[in-house]
């Protein structure tokens, strides 16, 4: 004990136990194991980087390209490629070599919810949690290719026991219990804007989620990449928890990614308009890489080619698919394929020097966090396809305005119609495919488009579509 505290002093961080002696025993041992998980090291570089330098500012622009992708298919040549790529995905699924892993270590502090992110109810009708729309999607695919899909599922400490638990009350949402797995991410501490970590209690450090791309090295370090391995799965399919019109296994996406030998494939949607605050899809010298928003020069975001087309429009969604031995080598310990981190500059509750609680109105402090993103341009041949926004893309993110429970929903409604239309039935809508009735399709009916299609067909008797209706 006497030696975790001194090492804490020596590295400039004694103020983690200014209370310590004030302390109850459980106190105590609560603040000692959050210490000793922390990699001290690794901290005072992040410091040293990003509180104490600005070295993250300058992004170099030089030579930066619209990076190439496949584009939807737009004629018959290309149509017979897409028809390739299911088929190929369709047996490396049907082969059990592709797992499902969704990100939700999150906190979801915008939409604030109280709750794991997944137990949102999200679905127009019944309400469905997001956790539940994934888990039978997931099961509708195993259904339709013949397996069971291993589903990973990432946490953090602050939501692992509530989601497991929405899981136990739910029994798995009829999901084999033994397929899914829950790995916990890592926690670094946030600091002040000294680098001095914060203390969120008197007995407690300021820790915080490290970020999605803390996700591969997650997978590594909780033996979820042995697992895999052991059990013949070499394929990863890759969402965000707060996504619920995703295709979670896309055979289209996979085959796509086989085909390349990619080792991460990703897919992108044209950009809505020229500041859409996504990444965007570039290459430098011969390298990809996704450019955030806000790195990227508003003129630069407007750009557009001689056709009128924006020029940098491929928008990333945070969707991928990983190999598997690219997440044990770049979430591994190897020194030279290490994610970087980003400072994000935060407001963080915190206990102040006398030991009052403080809820700042200002950032107070830095996030550290890795971005899922960073790994592209350590990956080999990776593959970039063009998504349908409306088949796969309506985060929920805020409580209200774009990127809402409300937009969403209506998303949702688009996508159900539009599948709808593809199988030969009308249905009213406005110029923009919402229709004017509330309805849903279970994802235990169908996962996607081709899905719905192929099953509605084969329905002998058809149901009515009208307000309230439910196709299960
Ligand atoms: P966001 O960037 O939207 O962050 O995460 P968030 O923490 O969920 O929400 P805000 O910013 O506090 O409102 C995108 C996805 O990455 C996951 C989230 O759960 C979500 O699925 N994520 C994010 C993690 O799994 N771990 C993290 O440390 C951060």
């Amino acid at each position: 004990m006497q030696a975790l505290i001194a090492k804490f002093k020596e590295a400039g961080q004694g103020q983690v136990f200014q209370f310590f002696d004030q302390l109850d025993d459980s106190g105590q041992e609560r603040l000692l194991a959050q210490a000793a998980s922390i990699d001290l090291d690794e901290l005072s570089g992040l410091v040293q980087e990003h509180v104490f330098s600005e070295s993250h500012c300058a992004l170099d622009l030089e030579g930066l390209e619209p990076a190439p992708y496949i584009a939807l298919p737009s004629n018959e040549a290309s149509a017979t490629e897409w028809e390739r790529a299911f088929q190929t995905g369709a047996e490396a699924i049907r082969a059990g070599r592709v797992a499902a892993f969704t990100v939700a270590g999150g906190q979801g502090t915008r939409l604030g919810y109280d709750g794991p992110k997944g137990t949102y109810p999200v679905t127009p009708l019944s309400k469905k949690s997001l956790f539940q729309v994934f888990a039978e999607k997931i099961l509708r695919s195993g259904e339709r290719f013949g397996v069971t899909l291993p589903w990973f599922i990432l946490t953090s400490e602050i939501n692992h026991a509530a989601t497991i638990a929405a899981f136990e009350e739910n029994a798995y949402f009829g999901l084999p219990p033994e397929s899914v797995h829950f790995i916990v991410q890592g926690l670094v501490p946030a600091v002040d804007l000294e680098g001095k970590i914060l203390l969120s209690r008197q007995d407690s450090i300021a820790m915080t989620p490290d970020g999605h791309g803390g996700a591969l090295r997650a997978l590594v370090r909780s033996g979820a990449v042995d697992t895999m391995k052991a059990n013949g799965v070499d394929i990863v399919s890759y969402f965000q928890v707060d996504n619920p019109i995703v295709q979670c296994v896309d055979p289209a996406f996979i085959g796509f990614h086989v085909l390349g030998q990619s080792e991460l494939s990703s897919k992108m949607v044209p950009k809505a308009y020229a500041l859409e605050k996504v990444g965007h899809f570039c290459t430098q010298d011969g390298v990809t890489k996704v450019i955030e928003y806000s790195d990227m020069p508003t003129a630069m975001q407007e750009e557009t080619t001689l056709d009128g087309e924006l020029r940098f429009k491929a928008g990333s969604v945070a969707i991928h698919v990983f190999d598997r031995d690219f997440i044990a080598r770049v979430g591994g310990d190897g020194l030279d394929l290490k994610l970087p981190f980003h400072r994000a500059n935060k407001k963080i509750p915190c206990v102040d020097a006398a030991g009052a609680q403080v809820n700042p109105e200002q950032p107070n402090g830095v996030k550290f966090e890795m971005f899922v993103f960073d790994a592209l341009p350590l990956a080999a041949n990776p593959v970039i396809i063009e998504a349908v926004r409306g088949d796969d893309f309506s985060p929920v993110k805020n409580a209200a305005g774009l990127d809402s429970p409300q937009t969403c929903k209506e998303d949702q409604l688009r996508m159900f119609a539009h599948w709808l239309k593809a199988a030969g039935v009308e249905i009213d809508t406005d110029d923009s495919g919402l229709p004017g009735i509330t309805f849903e399709i279970s994802p235990r009916f169908a996962a996607d488009e081709k899905d719905f299609v192929a099953r509605w067909s084969a329905l002998s008797t058809k149901p009515e579509i009208s307000d309230g209706t439910t196709i299960e």
